[in-house]
């Protein structure tokens, strides 16, 4: 079978142009080796970084995905023992449900998405479709525990790479913020790994108390603040600084900065036109840092998952300097 190979900083941004091609093969996950994702195609395409062609064999997907696809269903998100499906095709999703329950043992409770993540707390707007009557579930990954109800806290399993991303930038010793903190996966998977100082803030009181149960659960020490980020976020100065509220973190910048050490490195989530995903971001860390006459360098850049059509979730790592002088990018 005919293969494209991208290194793996772009898989995310092959697969949706692959798809948006119409190349990409159904029925098939992606194979990975240390460097590379190679995704079944049907013909070549040129793609805008680098990528090869060659000839691979790829596993056939789970029934219960590829009846879903048949019937319309694009994707499902597994959240502990519950699936959240999303029907972009008006497809049966009663049917659907079902066939999730009988080909996935792990799998109790389905939902439906009625909406998108909707107000302040972001929280997934869902109704209950088969299996268990309930939202609250616990969901574990890289090697802790997280107890949530989706229809009360915001929780997204599709980040988990992400969150072990940030982790292996942090290190022993350092004082780390996570406004936005939710249920606590950056701030407990961080403190059960590292020697840190772990400060969570989260105005949601739902998911500050499953928060709270969690980092017991996990026992690690999170310090946890209910409450707004930006009154919070100035009272502590922080070696790192976790930002995950990708649709309005610009609001708090200016919060951040005020607690940002010199040095501090901010993971800056947002979301950017497919075009050219980090203009944005970019230059509302340039304002702000001008702003508070900051110096700033950009470590690290990259596109996380699609999130609507033509635009993408970004994350930008950017290092805090004290000193105002020629900004470097
Ligand atoms: C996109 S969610 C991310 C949650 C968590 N970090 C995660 O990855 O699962 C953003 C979170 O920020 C919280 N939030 C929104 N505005 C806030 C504010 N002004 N201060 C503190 N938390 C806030 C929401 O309640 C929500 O839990």
């Amino acid at each position: 079978m005919l293969a494209v190979a991208v290194e793996k900083k772009n898989a995310e941004r092959a697969k949706i142009m692959l798809r948006e091609k119409g190349v990409l093969l159904q029925g098939y996950g992606a194979k990975n080796d240390e460097k590379h994702v190679y995704f079944p195609v049907a013909k070549h395409v040129i793609l805008p970084f680098p990528h090869s062609y060659k000839q691979k064999t790829f596993p056939k997907k789970p029934l219960g995905a590829q009846s879903l696809k048949a019937q319309g269903l694009s994707s499902f998100d597994i959240v502990g023992d519950i699936a959240v499906l999303e029907d972009r095709g008006g497809g049966d999703v009663k049917k659907a449900a079902a066939v999730l329950l009988k080909t996935n043992p792990r799998i109790k409770t389905v939902l439906l998405k009625t909406g998108g993540r909707t107000g302040e707390f972001r929280v997934q707007q869902v109704k209950w479709l088969a299996g268990a009557r309930r939202t609250k579930t616990t969901h574990r990954e890289s090697g802790c525990a997280f107890e949530v109800d989706l229809a009360k806290a915001y929780f997204s399993p599709r980040l988990s790479n992400e969150r072990l991303r940030v982790l292996s930038k942090v290190k022993n010793g350092e004082t780390v913020l996570v406004p936005f903190a939710g249920v606590g996966p950056y701030a407990i998977l961080i403190a059960k790994n590292k020697k840190c100082r772990v400060i969570a803030i989260e105005k949601n009181k739902d998911a500050v108390a499953f928060m709270r149960r969690n980092a017991a659960a996990n026992r690690v020490a999170v310090e946890i603040v209910q409450g707004d980020a930006g009154i919070i976020l100035p009272r502590y100065k922080a070696d790192r600084i976790i930002m995950p509220l990708p649709h309005g973190a610009f609001d708090f910048l200016d919060a951040a900065l005020k607690a940002a050490k010199d040095g501090c490195v901010i993971h800056y989530y947002s979301i950017g036109e497919r075009n050219n995903p980090f203009e944005k971001p970019l230059r509302e860390i340039m304002q702000a840092c001008e702003r508070r006459k900051r110096r700033f360098r950009i470590l690290e850049k990259k596109v996380l998952l699609s999130y609507s059509a033509g635009r993408e979730r970004v994350v930008i790592d950017f290092l805090v300097r004290n000193i105002i002088g020629v900004i470097r990018r």
